[in-house]
C-alpha cells in the first residue's frame, strides 16, 4: 500500500473557518489524506482565508509565494486557496499566483474531491458557486474518530443584513439554515465521539431557521431539542445580531440548563446616527434595552460584543456615544476593531475618519473594555462555577478547562480528566484566567 498523502491546511479568521478545515480535512481523509502540521513535507496545502481584515487579499498572495520553493522540489504539490479571500477573488488568485491549482469557494467544500481528482492530474480548478445542494450532508465525516470535549457545529450560513462595512453577505452569500435532524444527528454524533459542549455557528446564527418536524424551528427550539442529547452537557451559539434576538430564545438563558450564560451580540457602535450610516437597524436605547431584557431573564450572563471606530464621519461626539453605551453595558470580554474599507460595500465609498483620530479612539475604547473585562472576571473569585476541562496544563498535575463564562480556570493537584465536567471553587484572577480548587 501505498504511503497516505499529507494535507496541510492554515486556517485564518473566525471559527466557522476552523469547523469548515475539520470537515475539508475529513473530506480528503476520504481520499487518503492524513494531516500534517508542516507544509514542508505536504501533498497538498490548503490556505483556509478571511476577508474580514484589512489587506486580507494580499496577505494571502504573500502566503502563497513563501511556497514557490517548495513547489520547485516537489512538482506534484497542490496548493489550494479556501475560504472568504478565495471566493472574493475567484480566478485572479490563479492569474496572479500561477503556484495555485486549486480555488474552492466556502459553498463548495463537498466537490473538493473531484477538485483534488482534477488537479491531481494537472487541471487548474476553480469553484466559487453557490449550490443548490446540501454541502453538509456531502461532506464526509471521519467515522467514530475520537474528538476533544468541545466542538464546533454549523447550523446556519451567511448573511442578509448587510452593514455597511461586512464583506460577509458577499462572501458567505444569503442567509441560509440547516435542517435541524441534520444539526441532531451531526450532534449526537460529536457527542458518542467524546465531545461534551457544543457551539452551534452562523454568521447570524439567531436568524437560524431550519425546517423541522413541524415547520421552521427557532434557534430557541433547536437548543431545547439539543438540550434532550445525552452526554451534551454545555451548548453555546455565536454570533447574533440585536434584532434576530427572539423572546423564546431570551426565555431559553433562563431556564435551558445546558444554555451556557454567555451571548456574544455585537452592537458595533454606540451613536445612532452611526448605526444608522452602518445599517443596523437598531438603536444604542434598543440595544441596552434589549440587554436589560436578557438580563432579567439570565442575571448573571456575560456579555460580549464587537465594536468598530473611525467608521466614516464618526465625530468625537459619536464615540463618546459608543464609550457612554460600553459603560452602561459592561462587557465581560470584547473585541474591537478600527473601521477598514472593504471594496465592494457601501461605506468603502465614503470619507475616511483620520487615521491618527481612529487609532486614538481605539486605544480609548480599549482601556474601557480591558478594564471591564478585569473586573468582570475578578467579580468571579469566591464563586463556585462548573469547569470543563480540556487539557493538562503546564505544571504537574495541573489541568485547564473553561468556566461556564468561558474564562480559562487552572486547577493545582487536579484529579478531573479530560472531558470532566466539574465543580470548582475559584480563588483568584490573573492577568488572563482565574484560578481554582475542585471541590469535590
Ligand atoms: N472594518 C473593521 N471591522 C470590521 N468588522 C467587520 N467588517 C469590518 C470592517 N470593514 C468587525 C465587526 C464584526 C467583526 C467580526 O469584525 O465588528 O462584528
Ligand atoms: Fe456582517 Fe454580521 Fe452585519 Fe451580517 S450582521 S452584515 S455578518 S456584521
Amino acid at each position: 500500500m501505498s504511503a497516505p498523502k499529507k494535507l496541510y491546511i492554515k486556517t485564518y479568521g473566525c471559527q466557522m473557518n476552523v469547523y469548515d478545515s475539520e470537515r475539508m480535512a475529513e473530506t480528503l481523509g476520504g481520499q487518503g489524506y492524513v494531516e500534517t502540521k508542516t507544509p514542508d513535507d505536504a501533498d497538498m496545502i490548503l490556505l483556509n482565508t478571511c476577508h474580514i481584515r484589512e489587506k486580507a487579499a494580499e496577505k494571502v498572495y504573500s502566503e502563497l509565494g513563501r511556497f514557490k520553493g517548495l513547489k520547485a522540489e516537489k512538482p506534484d504539490l497542490k496548493i489550494g486557496v479556501a475560504g472568504c479571500v478565495a471566493q472574493a477573488e475567484g480566478e485572479e488568485i490563479m492569474r496572479r499566483q500561477p503556484l495555485v491549482d486549486l480555488v474552492v469557494g466556502p459553498q463548495s467544500y463537498h466537490r473538493l474531491p473531484e477538485m483534488e481528482a482534477k488537479a491531481g492530474a494537472g487541471e487548474k480548478v476553480l469553484d466559487t458557486d453557490f449550490p443548490e445542494e446540501d454541502k453538509f450532508e456531502k461532506l464526509k465525516r471521519r467515522p467514530k474518530a475520537k474528538r476533544g470535549p468541545t466542538a464546533f457545529l454549523t447550523v446556519q450560513e451567511g448573511c442578509d443584513k448587510f452593514c455597511a462595512f461586512c464583506v460577509v453577505p458577499y462572501t458567505r452569500g444569503a442567509e441560509v439554515s440547516r435542517p435541524a435532524d441534520r444539526i441532531l444527528r451531526e450532534a449526537e454524533d460529536l457527542v458518542e465521539r467524546g465531545v461534551r459542549e457544543i457551539t452551534l455557528l452562523g454568521q447570524n446564527v439567531n436568524a437560524y431557521h431550519g425546517a423541522g418536524p413541524n415547520g421552521d424551528m427557532t434557534l430557541a427550539q433547536l437548543i431545547w431539542e439539543l438540550d434532550k442529547v445525552d452526554g451534551l452537557e454545555r451548548i453555546r451559539f455565536t454570533t447574533s445580531h440585536p434584532n434576530d434576538m427572539m423572546d423564546d430564545l431570551i426565555e431559553a438563558h433562563g431556564t435551558c440548563g445546558k444554555l451556557m450564560p454567555y451571548l456574544h451580540l455585537p452592537v458595533q457602535a454606540g451613536s445612532d446616527k452611526i448605526l444608522k450610516r452602518m445599517n443596523r437597524s437598531h438603536t444604542a436605547e434598543s440595544y441596552i434595552r434589549l440587554i436589560e431584557r436578557i438580563r432579567a431573564a439570565r442575571p448573571d450572563i456575560l456579555i460580549s460584543g464587537d465594536f468598530i471606530v473611525g467608521f466614516p464621519e464618526e465625530t468625537e461626539e459619536d464615540f463618546q456615544a459608543t464609550l457612554d453605551l460600553v459603560e452602561e453595558v459592561k462587557y465581560g470580554t470584547a473585541y474591537s476593531f478600527k473601521y477598514s474599507t472593504r471594496p465592494g460595500t457601501p461605506a468603502a465609498e465614503r470619507a475616511q475618519v483620520d487615521p491618527k483620530e481612529a487609532d486614538d479612539r481605539l486605544q480609548r475604547l480599549q482601556a474601557l473594555l480591558t478594564r471591564q473585562q478585569r473586573e468582570v472576571q475578578d467579580s468571579m473569585v469566591g464563586r463556585e462555577l462548573g469547569v470543563l476541562f480540556e487539557k493538562k496544563g503546564r505544571f504537574p498535575g495541573q489541568m485547564v478547562g473553561k468556566s461556564d463564562y468561558l474564562h480559562a480556570v487552572h486547577v493545582a493537584d487536579c484529579d478531573a480528566e479530560i472531558g470532566d465536567l466539574r465543580r470548582v471553587r475559584i480563588v483568584s484572577s490573573g492577568a488572563n484566567s482565574l484560578a481554582g480548587e475542585l471541590i469535590t
